[in-house]
């Protein structure tokens, strides 16, 4: 059955995203959606280029799995010795219907049927690379994961506004105690409030890539590993009243909630400077 509310779409790399009603919003920029995972997050995370017997990636909202689809492509280009694994945060378990419509005509199919059929069981392994994806609100299994220290983080959920859940401080702390020192987090999003909600939960903040028109986009990190904004830029962010970050109590909020409960604090705020 073809749902006509979620959709298709072509974009300029030839490869397609997927547009869901629910967040009224497209999952990648119309430049390239495959590109856009290559250069908003494979290449900045730097995670290809580590030397480890182990290597164990977080990626922050599956979709249509491009991002895992170009991490194990170019694992397997480099022809690394390492363990790769994967761990998938999705809410979404109708996704597969449009997955079976993608074709890229290359290498990349057989990596996509092994990423279909995970989508389908849950966990699997091929080679060297394991892949589980986590069905249902990616923040409950946040909670209770433990030990595990991630060497990348892909942050790629739709935009804050519509998904704020996933952009708090309490979302970003959490995701800071599961990453190992030397680990990247990537994201497409430069929103003041979104920066301001990773330095509030300790991380450390710089820029990341500008893909097709869009603005650039964000890198953090618990370590001095990548070159953090000047503190120019770090004051601006601080002084701007709308760079007022989501929090979400126990990071278990209703979406409602945290988008009500941040403009009711902004509005206290301009009430504190006009006394
Ligand atoms: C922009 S799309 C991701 C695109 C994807 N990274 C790709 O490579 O195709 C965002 C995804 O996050 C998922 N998502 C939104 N809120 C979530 C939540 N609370 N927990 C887990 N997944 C969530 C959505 O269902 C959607 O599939």
């Amino acid at each position: 059955m073809t749902d006509k509310k979620n959709y298709l779409i072509p974009t300029a790399d030839g490869t397609s995203t997927l547009f869901l009603e629910e967040y009224d919003q497209a999952m990648h920029s119309d430049s390239g959606a495959y590109e856009e995972s290559l250069l908003k997050h494979i290449y900045p995370s730097g995670v290809l280029d580590l030397d480890a017997d182990i290597i164990n990636v977080l990626d922050v909202g599956f979709g249509l799995g491009y991002n895992t689809l170009a991490l194990i492509h170019e694992f397997k280009l480099k022809k690394k010795q390492s363990d790769l694994n994967i761990i998938s945060l999705e809410k979404e378990r109708h996704l597969i219907e449009f997955m079976e419509k993608i074709k890229f005509n290359d290498e990349r199919d057989d990596i996509y049927n092994f990423i279909k059929q995970v989508y389908r069981s849950g966990k699997g392994s091929i080679e060297n690379i394991t892949l589980e994806i986590l069905f249902g609100d990616g923040r409950n299994f946040l909670k209770k994961m433990e030990r595990i220290k991630f060497d990348a983080v892909f942050q790629d959920p739709f935009s804050p506004s519509k998904n704020p859940e996933m952009w708090s401080v309490e979302y970003f702390a959490c995701i800071k105690n599961l990453t190992a020192e030397t680990a990247i987090l990537t994201t497409y999003s430069s929103a003041d409030q979104i920066r301001r909600a990773m330095l509030e939960a300790g991380l450390i903040i710089g820029s990341g890539p500008s893909v097709g028109r869009k603005r650039e986009g964000t890198i953090a990190s618990k370590s001095g590993i990548i070159e953090p904004l000047n503190d120019e830029r770090i004051s601006n962010i601080m002084d701007n009243p709308r760079s007022e970050p989501y929090r979400d109590r126990g990071l278990s909020m209703k979406r409602e909630e945290i988008l009500s409960e941040r403009l009711d604090r902004i509005r206290e705020g301009k009430k504190a400077v006009i006394r």
